[in-house]
């Protein structure tokens, strides 16, 4: 068989080699053994140069010919090919199943108390602050009152950054921080945010979350404290809640007290169908929070002249959160367990 006639057959071939062809590298295959750099097509080019010199335009011309068709015969193939796998999968394809709804996420528990709280004392006139969780010994300590020595400072267990730095143990640093910032009275302000402590059992993290509130102006007085936290803890948790302010002590207070609600897991009971309440220790309260008469020392501090007066607050968001919705364990805040998140969206 002449050259010419070599290459002609190559269309035959591929024809008949494309119609077993069933999967798109069964057509890269036969696109290498055709058309590759070792394949059948340059095989016979190479002969080129052992044809007479007047062969070799036709054989050439011949040769780009045949080139062409192969390469429209190759894509048709794989065109047909996509079309049909296209196809198949179409028809796999049941268009009358419902969708999948989209995954939806939704603010933790804790972020929407902090929010409701924040919520009631805005509209009676707080603004909000924000201050840092690494804070100086004079703002979590000093400058509220504790004395270097007292034993009032280990009443917070701290974690300890470096000397005179510590995470801090509670929000009432931002007493300080919002009072030097205002410069003078009126102050109004809430602060919510994270604290730590060396803490971890049933009812305490190292890690849980307060609002510190913040009133200082002429005249305020204990009257106004009452009225205020029992205002908020009525919009919290109804009006049936009972509320009890205790005799307390706090450094940067004076008075102070703390204040407990009646615990919503046993009703304030103590005990649930003849079992102790393990939230609270079947006493039927549960503190909710400290506050007070902002000590005069405190003023000194920032600078505060003795006329003025005011009172503070602090609460932890978590036993809050826990009494709103009855939730019997702290650490499911923590756990991430979307069973668990899944009950507040
Ligand atoms: N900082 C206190 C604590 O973490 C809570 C507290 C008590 C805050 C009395 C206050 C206050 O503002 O007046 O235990």
């Amino acid at each position: 068989m002449n050259l010419i006639a070599e290459l002609e057959s190559l269309v035959e071939k591929l024809k008949q080699n494309l119609v077993q062809a069933v999967s798109l590298s069964d057509l890269e295959e036969l696109r290498v053994s055709f058309m590759g750099r070792k394949g059948q097509l340059a095989g016979l080019m190479s002969q080129l140069k052992d044809l007479a010199p007047e062969e070799r335009p036709a054989f050439g011309q011949k040769a780009n010919e045949i080139k062409n068709a192969l390469t429209d015969m190759l894509d048709r193939r794989i065109e047909e090919l996509k079309a049909k796998k296209e196809a198949e999968s179409l028809a796999a394809f049941d268009p009358s199943l419902p969708g999948r709804m989209p995954w939806q996420g939704s603010l933790h528990p804790i972020t929407m108390v902090m929010e409701e709280i924040c919520a009631v004392l805005e509209h009676l006139g707080y603004d909000v602050a924000s201050g840092p969780e690494v804070e100086t010994d004079f703002y979590c300590f000093e400058a509220l009152n504790f004395p270097h020595d007292h034993p009032a400072r280990d009443m917070q267990d701290t974690l300890y950054v470096s000397d005179g730095i510590v995470m801090r143990t509670h929000t009432s640093p931002m007493q300080v921080r919002s009072m030097l910032g205002s410069k003078k009275p009126p102050v109004a302000v809430i602060a919510p945010g994270k604290v730590y402590r060396r803490d971890s059992d049933l009812t305490h993290t190292p890690m849980f979350h307060q609002i510190e509130g913040l009133l200082v102006g002429k005249n305020i007085t204990f009257t106004d404290l009452r009225g205020t936290l029992a205002y908020l803890t009525r919009c919290l948790f109804g009006q049936q809640t009972k509320v009890r302010f205790r005799p307390s002590f706090f450094p940067f207070t004076e008075p102070s007290a703390e204040v407990d609600v009646s615990c919503i897991m046993c009703n304030g009971q103590g005990h649930i169908k003849g079992e102790p309440c393990r939230v609270c220790k079947t006493t039927g309260w549960l503190e909710i929070l400290g506050c007070g008469m902002i000590d005069p020392n405190v003023f000194k501090h920032v600078g505060f002249d003795s006329e003025c007066t005011g009172f503070a607050f602090g609460m932890g968001v978590e036993r809050i959160t826990m009494l709103k919705y009855g939730i019997g364990d702290l650490r499911m805040f923590f756990e991430n367990d979307l069973r668990f998140l899944q009950q507040f969206v």
